[in-house]
């Protein structure tokens, strides 16, 4: 205990100093994502940030305060968020890299800053074919109209991202796994690509979140959060982040925030600091229920096609493993989200989605509850039928976010729901979730494995 507290203690205090502080010690990911960028209040001891609500700084003098004014600008439990982000981002190694994290109010806004940060009329962005809806949306119906040529180009295919680039590519926004064929995208082949052409390179890692992969360290600029999702966790606050580790980038960023009102809110913050503490936990049990699950449906006979990074079979498993994995790790995880579809088409899918009795049907992901979506009329419905076609995204595809709960009890319930759906007659089928076909399932030798 007395060797103990003082460890601790000096632990806490290095990183306490902000992420880009020298000398931090070679730490775990667990104890950066509870301890990395965090201090006590230095006003009262609360181990917690305080809840900073005021929208107004007092000055002690013209141009003298310290270093708020207003919290459209910047707010103490924000600028604490972005200080934990940037440490976790960062990593066992943190001290020696200065990362930067800047805090939205959504995943939406994060990326429309990173927008309006890089591009100007005339300018060109590359965008992977398959990303969320509401990328598409702000590239095709707010950034098109403004002069800024858009190319949607299968990122996987690293010759078709070297031939879309030209002199006037100044950004580069890649998904991967993307949302919601799980295509994964290689982040240091396109960094390479990127640099060479001197434009950007940002990358959408909501799906995997920084407990997995780390953009940065695969040679990408920009490192693009919804916390929504996995960082917060648990459905209780819309939020963005963007990491950078390049202060004039981060500085821009900040700017355009500022002038577009895009901050992220205390309360919201608060929340988001405390989800991150156990998103390395999380992920762990997200991507062991996503891989048994994915394993599960690949064998139904009533299951036409599965999309999941950990499957043996899965195209880009190769990728996978040297993607999906901190340095720090011996092996790799491949997040909660998985899709799938069913033999029988749009009907059939219908009817497992609204079949099943666990997960709920909604549009979110990463949370501890099980969601199951349907993309084509949820959060794909933006995306031209030619485009989503091209990319995979049939009319009967389901995406399946995989919560904590019992990973027996979701197995059964779709197995029932989908039987239902397929055949109708759940006896012809001839897989068995009775519980000790479940629990063979279970046990196998790739459950998180991969
Ligand atoms: C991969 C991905 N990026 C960005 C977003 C947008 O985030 P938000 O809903 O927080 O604006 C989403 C939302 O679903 C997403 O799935």
């Amino acid at each position: 205990m007395t060797f103990l507290r003082p460890t601790l203690l000096t632990l806490a205090c290095l990183f306490a100093a902000h992420t880009g502080a020298s000398d931090l010690p070679s730490l775990g990911d667990a104890t950066v994502a509870v301890r990395g960028g965090r201090e006590a209040d230095p006003s009262s001891g609360a181990i917690l940030t305080p809840i900073v609500q005021s929208t107004t700084y007092v000055q002690e003098g013209v141009g003298r305060h310290k270093g708020y004014t207003y919290s459209r600008a910047s707010n103490p439990t924000v600028a604490a968020l972005e200080r934990a982000l940037a440490a976790f981002e960062a990593g066992r190694d943190g001290g020696a890299r200065s990362h930067e994290a800047i805090a939205f109010s959504s995943g939406m806004s994060a990326i429309s800053t990173l927008a309006l940060a890089t591009l100007r009329a005339g300018d060109e962005v590359i965008v992977s074919e398959v990303v969320y809806g509401g990328t598409v949306r702000l590239v095709q119906r707010v950034l098109e109209p403004l002069g800024v040529a858009a190319r949607f180009v299968d990122t996987a295919d690293l010759a078709a991202v070297g031939s879309a680039v030209s002199g006037r590519t100044r950004l580069i926004f890649i998904e991967t796994p993307a949302n919601p064929t799980l295509r994964l995208t290689d982040i240091g082949g396109v960094a390479k690509i990127a640099r060479q052409a001197g434009a950007l390179l940002a990358v959408d890692n909501t799906f995997l979140t920084p407990a997995i992969t780390r953009p940065i360290d695969h040679g990408a600029d920009v490192a693009v959060y919804s916390t929504t999702k996995h960082i917060e966790g648990h459905n209780a606050t819309i939020g963005g982040a963007l990491v950078v580790n390049n202060p004039e980038l981060a500085e821009r960023l900040r700017l355009i925030r500022k002038t577009l009102g895009a901050i992220q809110s205390p309360f919201e913050a608060w929340l988001t600091l405390r989800g991150l503490k156990t998103l390395p936990l999380r992920i762990r049990e997200h991507s062991k229920n996503a891989s048994v699950i994915a394993r599960f449906l690949e064998q139904h006979p009533g299951v036409e096609r599965v999309n999941y990074p950990g499957l043996a079979g899965f195209p880009q498993a190769q990728l996978a493993w040297r993607q999906h994995r901190l340095p720090s790790s011996d092996r790799a995880l491949h997040g909660g989200i998985l899709s799938f579809e069913v033999k029988g088409g749009v009907e059939a899918g219908v009817r497992v989605l609204e079949g099943v009795r666990i997960p709920s049907l909604a549009e979110n992901l990463g949370a501890v509850e099980s969601l199951i979506t349907h993309p084509v009329t949820m959060t794909h419905g933006d995306v031209p039928r030619e485009q989503r076609e091209r990319a995979g995204i049939t009319d009967g595809l389901i995406r399946l976010s995989v919560g904590l709960e019992d990973p027996l009890d979701l197995i059964d319930d779709l197995d029932r729901a989908i039987d239902a759906a397929v055949r109708g007659d759940r006896a012809a089928v001839s897989i068995s979730t009775s519980p000790a076909a479940a629990a063979a399932v279970l046990s196998g030798p790739e459950v998180a494995h991969v």
